[in-house]
């Protein structure tokens, strides 16, 4: 690229021009996009290297975190447990872990991405303007987080300015997660957009799952818009409006 910008940079530059109204990517000159080098990201060495199984007497970090995650017989522990996993990258970046808000033991537990700023700086998932919009959302049908849901995400710790998770850190939490959802005991989980679909459920297509059920960790399972998704795409929210009822209703018994 020739500002320089590395990937992720570039993505998040791209990302605040939409959220600034930008519709148009236009230069001031032609380009021949058949003589650009790809400049798609590759996975560098180390990455591969990660994510591969451990040599030898080298730990490897999905072993550990299963190991960690069956280990803790309460959510107490299992937070104290992602506290001391020391094998994901993210965890550096960040200024905390971000583990669960919420009631434990409501029949729904809602599954977002990962932290951002405000949750990051909060200590709390959903508390920046997504999730101020989640609380709206779950009020209209008579849900709230301080009676009724449990909230956690996918990551519990921030990635550097927001970037999409990368497969070896879900890959590495989801030994968490799973136990997470196990020991919160709900009776129906609610997957926030799509790095959470893909999560979750190994798919990717939200526009196309969403407000269908699913079944995952044993559980039925379904699929909504990211209410960040929703603070961009406004007009979206009518879809959400239709999951949030085909939610009650079956929290109701009727579907
Ligand atoms: N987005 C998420 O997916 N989770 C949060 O906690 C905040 C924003």
């Amino acid at each position: 690229m020739e500002s320089g910008l590395d990937y992720y940079s570039a993505r998040a530059l791209l990302e605040w021009q939409v959220e600034l109204g930008v519709t148009e990517a236009i230069g001031d000159a032609p380009v021949d996009r058949y003589s650009v080098p790809d400049m798609s990201p590759k996975p560098k060495k180390a990455e591969v290297a990660a994510a591969i199984p451990s040599k030898p007497g080298q730990a490897d970090p999905v072993m550990v975190a299963q190991a960690a995650a069956k280990g803790a017989g309460s959510l107490d522990q299992l937070r104290d447990a992602m506290e001391a996993f020391d094998h994901c990258e993210l965890k550096r970046g960040a200024r905390q872990l971000v583990f669960a808000d919420g009631t434990p033991g409501a029949r729904v537990m809602i599954i977002g991405e990962a932290p951002g700023r405000d949750e990051d700086r909060e200590g709390k998932p959903f508390v920046g303007r997504a999730g101020q919009l989640l609380d709206r959302m779950l009020a209209a049908i008579d849900l709230d987080r301080r009676q009724n849901v449990y909230i956690t995400n996918v990551l519990p710790w921030r990635p550097p300015q927001n970037r999409d998770p990368k497969p070896e850190e879900i890959g590495m939490m989801k030994p968490f997660l799973e136990r997470h959802v196990a020991l919160a005991r709900p009776e129906i989980l609610v997957v926030m957009g799509n790095i959470s679909c893909q999560a979750v459920l190994g798919k990717r297509g939200i526009t196309r799952l969403r407000g269908q059920w699913d079944q995952a960790m044993g559980l039925p399972v379904i699929l909504m818009f990211h209410p960040a998704y929703l603070l961009r795409q406004p007009q979206m929210k009518r879809q959400a409006w239709a999951d949030l009822l085909e939610l009650k209703a079956r929290l109701r018994g009727e579907s």
